[in-house]
């Protein structure tokens, strides 16, 4: 199943579609956000070689990862220039508000750690349980390399979009905060994304 199919296959799941769907009618950015990078997480699933449930669920995990920001004001989500520290922190409420979501509905713990753990870091600055490395499923460090180039490719109101070996570089600094083995692991990914954002 190459790494189109994953992610059409995962939007083919209801709960994962209307979820989604809430997404869709709250933020267009957002969602195209959600879609990039779960795009990101199919095609590094597959080329880690993960069994085809995993890359199911990674797929299907990134989809969703950021759900929470349906709940966060669009003068925050989309505000053009910097966060000051009260938006900053409504804006980390985020992961708690996608997990709170979803904690009812009939998702896996896997899942539900992607939601609310995608912006831990590995040394324990991340939020919003300062969690360390040993207890960061791999999943959730999957997802975070792939939100965080997903991001730094992306078109901000505030900036130009990034060339993927420009983001790359960036992944590659943050050493000690996320998974570097992950991120060398990345890199044929992060080249492939960088002809397309040249072509664009
Ligand atoms: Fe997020
Ligand atoms: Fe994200």
């Amino acid at each position: 199943m190459s790494g189109a199919d994953l992610v059409v296959d995962a939007l083919q799941k209801a709960d994962i579609r209307g979820w989604l769907d809430v997404v869709w009618h709250f933020d267009d950015a957002t969602h195209q956000h959600c879609l990039l990078v779960a795009g990101l997480a199919a095609g590094f699933a597959q080329q880690l070689g993960l069994s085809e449930p995993d890359c199911r669920q990674l797929t299907q995990a990134a989809l969703l990862h950021d759900l929470g920001k349906s709940r966060i004001p669009l003068a925050i989500l989309n505000k053009p220039s910097r966060l000051d520290a009260n938006e900053i922190a409504v804006m980390r409420t985020h992961p708690v508000i996608g997990h709170e979501m979803l904690r009812n509905g009939d998702f896996s713990d896997t899942m539900l750690a992607v939601v609310r753990s995608h912006h831990e870091a590995l040394d324990g600055s991340g939020y919003p349980d300062n969690l360390r490395a040993d207890r960061i499923p791999d999943i959730v460090r999957l997802v975070t390399v792939c939100d965080v180039f997903g991001a730094l490719i992306e078109r901000r109101p505030y900036r130009r979009p990034l060339a993927g070996n420009e983001a790359y570089e960036i992944l590659r600094s943050m050493d000690g905060k996320i998974d570097i083995d992950l991120v060398r692991a990345f890199q044929p990914l992060a080249e492939a994304a960088g002809t397309v954002a040249d072509a664009a």
